[in-house]
């Protein structure tokens, strides 16, 4: 049987601290659905549609990572794909408490469904897409922390071309 996980989250945009979750995660289940929340709360940068797009551009080289939007609860995202599994990255402490709410109340609505992290590499532990896009905004540099492709979407969104 397909091992099969999924790594969701806003992804506004990618950065490497992401990239390598998913290529861990591509190492070690058989098939890695990488699901952009649709309709989030948070004001976006990107669309939905091009973070799906900037993803697929990013993870050409996994041949088992699909890029998906979803809406509504990830439990029933992860049903509709046969995943067991979710992966998620942990950066710091700070992080914990807000992951430990999102496995506790994932476990609630769907126990089948386990969730399981992996410690970002330490080069990447302080990058978040919300200080990439800051950092961007003013035209700062961002190579060291997102791929070419996004340090090129960003400049265009940001009128820094
Ligand atoms: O990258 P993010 O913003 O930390 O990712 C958060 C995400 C997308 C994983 C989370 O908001 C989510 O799963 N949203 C879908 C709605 C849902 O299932 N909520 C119940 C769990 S609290």
């Amino acid at each position: 049987m397909d091992r099969v996980a999924v790594c969701p989250g806003s992804f506004d945009p990618i950065t490497y601290g992401h990239l390598d979750i998913i290529e861990r995660t591509s190492k070690v289940f058989d098939k890695v659905y990488v699901s952009v929340l649709k309709n989030s709360s948070k004001p976006g940068l990107f669309t939905p549609d091009e973070r799906v797009e900037l993803i697929e551009t990013v993870t050409q080289e996994f041949p088992n990572v699909e890029i998906r939007q979803f809406d509504g609860l990830l439990v029933d995202f992860c049903k509709d794909v046969g995943a067991g599994a979710i992966v998620r990255g942990l950066r710091a402490v700070s992080d914990f408490e807000y992951e430990m709410q999102l496995t506790s109340m994932n476990r609630k609505l769907d126990s089948t469904i386990d969730t399981i992290y992996m410690m970002t590499n330490n080069n990447y532990s302080f990058i978040s897409s919300s200080i990439v896009k800051e950092v961007a905004k003013y035209d700062g540099k961002v190579e060291d922390v997102v791929p070419p492709e996004i340090e090129v979407a960003l400049k265009k969104k940001f009128n820094h071309e």
